[in-house]
Formats: C-alpha cells, sequence, structure tokens
C-alpha cells in the first residue's frame, strides 16, 4: 500500500497469498510464503494458541501505522484526503468481510460495545423491550444492564440450556409482541457455539415486530459470511463486530453494519442514531447549521464526529490478508487443526467439549479453569480461561474452560507439543 506523499511503501499482502496458490490452505505454503509476513511477532518464545482473544500482526501493520503518521508530519492538514482514504477502504473491506454489498453500510466504531449503543440510541421506543440471551460478552451485558438500571430498556434474559448453549427455537420463543430488540451473537464467546438457524431468528424476530443484532465478533473472519449468513442475505437490521481477533486489526477497529433497507434517505431516514457528530451531517465541509438536522446519505448517516483515524490504518493489512486467504479456506484450516489438537488431547486423557457446529477455538472445561489456565501458560502455551456463562448453579464440570485456538501461524509440531503441555498442566491440578 502506498499514500500520496509518503516515503513509505509497504510490500503488498497479495504478492504472497497469489505465490501460495489456489486449493485447501497446507502448513508448507503457508510457512513459505505467509509467516514471513510476521517476522516480528513470530519472533516471540511461545505457543500462541490465544488466536481468538488478540490476533498476531502482520509485520505490515506497523508499516501501515507508519504512513497515517507520515502523511501527518510530512502533509499537515493535506493528510486528511489519506486519512479519510484508509477509512473508507476499512469500511469497504470489513463489508466485503460480512457479506455486505454496501460499504457505507458499515461504519467505524472504537468498539463492539459502540456500536450496539449506537443501535440501542436508534430505536424509536423510549424505553425499548430488548431480549438478550446470557451468553453475549461482558461489554454488551453491562451496556444493556447499565440501560435497564437508567430506565432507559427492560431487558427479558434468554438463559442457556443445562450445556450452556442457545437454541434458535429458544430464542424465537422468546420473541414475545412488544419485543424490540433482540440481541445475540453468532458465535458465543465462552461456549464458542455457532448458533444455527440464525435465517429463521432473523426470519421470526420481523414477523414479530422486533429489530435483530447480532454480535459477529467471533464470526467475522473465522465464519464464511456468505450465503445464507452473509449479512445481505441475513438481513438483521445491525451487527456489531471488531477487528482485534480473528483479523488482526488490534483494539479501537470496532465496527457497527446497518441494514441498507434502514440507510433509505430524505429528508431522515427513517432510523437515526443519537451517538451522531458532525462527519454525520449532509455537506461536512459546508459548515451549515439548519435548525433541523440533516443527514448524509445512506450509511454515512450514522458516522460521528471527527473520526479516529489510526485505527481504520491498523486494521487494514489483517482484513487484506484475511479476504485475500478467503475465510472459507481459513475455515477449512482451523476445523483441521482443531479436529488434530483435540484428538491429541483426548488420547491425552484431556477432556475438549463438543459443541458442534462451533467457531475457531476449542473447550479444555475445567472447574478450576482459571489455575488450569495459569499452568498451561508457565509452560510456554499461551491460552486463556473463560467462567461458563451457564451459571454457577450449573454442574462444577461446566464451571470454567481454557480457550484453545490454533491459527495458521501455528504448526503441526506446535499442535502436538501444547497437546502434551496441557496434558502435563491438567494432570497436576
Ligand atoms: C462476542 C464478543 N463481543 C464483543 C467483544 C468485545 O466488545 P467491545 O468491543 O465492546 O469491548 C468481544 C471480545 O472478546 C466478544 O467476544
Amino acid at each position: 500500500m502506498t499514500l500520496p506523499g509518503s516515503t513509505l511503501v509497504r510490500p503488498t499482502i497479495a504478492d504472497p497469498i497469489a505465490a501460495m496458490g489456489g486449493g485447501p490452505l497446507t502448513e508448507e505454503g503457508l510457512r513459505r510464503h505467509i509467516h514471513p509476513l510476521f517476522s516480528r511477532v513470530l519472533r516471540r518464545e511461545e505457543i500462541y494458541l490465544a488466536n481468538h482473544s488478540l490476533g498476531r500482526p502482520l509485520d505490515a501493520t506497523a508499516d501501515d501505522l507508519q504512513l497515517a503518521m507520515d502523511l501527518w508530519y510530512e502533509q499537515m492538514d493535506g493528510a486528511w484526503a489519506g486519512w479519510m482514504d484508509a477509512i473508507q477502504r476499512f469500511r469497504a473491506l470489513q463489508a466485503a468481510l460480512i457479506g455486505c454489498a454496501r460499504a457505507d453500510a458499515v461504519v467505524p466504531r472504537v468498539s463492539a460495545g459502540q456500536g450496539l449503543r449506537a443501535a440501542l440510541n436508534a430505536l424509536p421506543q423510549p424505553r425499548p423491550t430488548v431480549v438478550a440471551t446470557r451468553g453475549e460478552f461482558d461489554s454488551i451485558d453491562h451496556i444493556l444492564k447499565t440501560y435497564a438500571r437508567q430506565g432507559r430498556a427492560d431487558i427479558r434474559w434468554l438463559e442457556p440450556d443445562g450445556r450452556g448453549l442457545f437454541s434458535a427455537e429458544a430464542a424465537i420463543a422468546a420473541l414475545r409482541p412488544g419485543t424490540d430488540l433482540l440481541v445475540l451473537s453468532m458465535v458465543y464467546f465462552a461456549t464458542g457455539q455457532l448458533v444455527e438457524g440464525l435465517p429463521e431468528i432473523v426470519a421470526a424476530a420481523r414477523r414479530a415486530g422486533s429489530m435483530v443484532l447480532l454480535d459477529c465478533y467471533h464470526a467475522a473472519g473465522a465464519i464464511p459470511m456468505t450465503g445464507p449468513l452473509a449479512f445481505d442475505a441475513l438481513a438483521p437490521d445491525f451487527a456489531i463486530g471488531g477487528n482485534y481477533k480473528y483479523t488482526r486489526g488490534g483494539p479501537g477497529a470496532g465496527w457497527l453494519a446497518i441494514h441498507p433497507r434502514h440507510l433509505t434517505p430524505d429528508p431522515l431516514p427513517p432510523l437515526f442514531t443519537l451517538d451522531t457528530g458532525w462527519f454525520a451531517k449532509r455537506g461536512v465541509f459546508e459548515f451549515r447549521r439548519p435548525d433541523q438536522p440533516e443527514l448524509a446519505a445512506g450509511g454515512d448517516a450514522w458516522l460521528e464526529a471527527t473520526p479516529a483515524v489510526l485505527t481504520s490504518f491498523q486494521a487494514l493489512a489483517g482484513l487484506e490478508l484475511t479476504l485475500g486467504l478467503g475465510v472459507d479456506r481459513l475455515r477449512a484450516y482451523s476445523l483441521e487443526q482443531q479436529s488434530r489438537l483435540a484428538h491429541q488431547l483426548a488420547a491425552r486423557g484431556v477432556p475438549v467439549l463438543d459443541f458442534e457446529p462451533h467457531g475457531a477455538f476449542l473447550l479444555v472445561p475445567s472447574s478450576d479453569f482459571q489455575a488450569l489456565c495459569d499452568r498451561i501458560r508457565s509452560r510456554g502455551v499461551n491460552v486463556d480461561a473463560r467462567p461458563s456463562t451457564a451459571g454457577p448453579e450449573r454442574s462444577t464440570e461446566r464451571s470454567g474452560f481454557v480457550r484453545v485456538c490454533p491459527d495458521i501461524l501455528t504448526t503441526d509440531a506446535e499442535i502436538s507439543l501444547a497437546a502434551a503441555r496441557i496434558a502435563e498442566a491438567f494432570e497436576s491440578l
């Protein structure tokens, strides 16, 4: 990528991807063509299996940030053209990743939680009734509880089944008349469950007069959002996510997608949010101040005030890599790796929870999940742990999980070594 006026040109990511050729990903091809793009992070001496938590950055990510800074130093206010280009590129790549034909339907947000607030603050009801599952990530859970506490929403919680899972039938049954918004994840952060029947859930919500917000943080970049799972086809009202996991874009590069059916213009779209600012105005640099706010066309009406710039740069290389490799190929490779790791763990007597279908990480259940995580980490294998969202009253066996996620930088040899070290840590408990 080059930017006008910048002295730095970072090597393209498309070339090594093309050099690898088509067909399924192989360790040999990845090692030869893709691993060199990660020379800095691969210097770390550990087996990194926390890719579901914080993805490993490409060397190019630092180059892109340097480009953004060069623009500033060298062009001062002239930098805005290059900065805005990067934001538009971020929106286009993110839209492509989630299967959304309109790049403007995706707007940058610092976090997924900020995306949720923008959606809540667009609902026409002053105190909407929201149905949300107990499995939503803490940020989402906390924001919804805060809205309830402040009298800005009534929340009805959908409890998981005994295994900690959420079914389409249960979600549909929870859609009673008067539900304004259904909040659920495509892939659950604690269990990795990939929810089946999403098209049916969204269709049922629309029939019931409820909007849907889908948290795609553990899906975008890990699960192909194509065909019936493409954002456009699935057609939830909103989707939220971010880039610090599978797309290697670091914190701050979150996003909100608004379904194009809500983006009809003039004079004001039917749905618009209180989370706004002057970049959402029609004619941003015309500085008109009519008494009635006039919004930019399409998804630009969902922009906010002066935008964060560096976070878009930060996300570009990872998105380019993810799209270039193809989420379908990444998914197939991830499933193979997970299966190898699961077999090796099982062969060594380590329990692995098998929720099918699931996302990009495996679960090792433990009543002492934090201690197990610490012991695995002390053996040079970087993993993390989460308590079960099924609630403390559930069986101790499911009181928490160590989450384990290999990726395209993980070698077969590392998988075997990790299985041995996890087993050793498990036995030592
Ligand atoms: C499902 C899910 N949603 C959202 C987030 C992050 O939320 P936020 O960007 O609001 O911090 C995470 C982070 O782990 C997540 O797993």
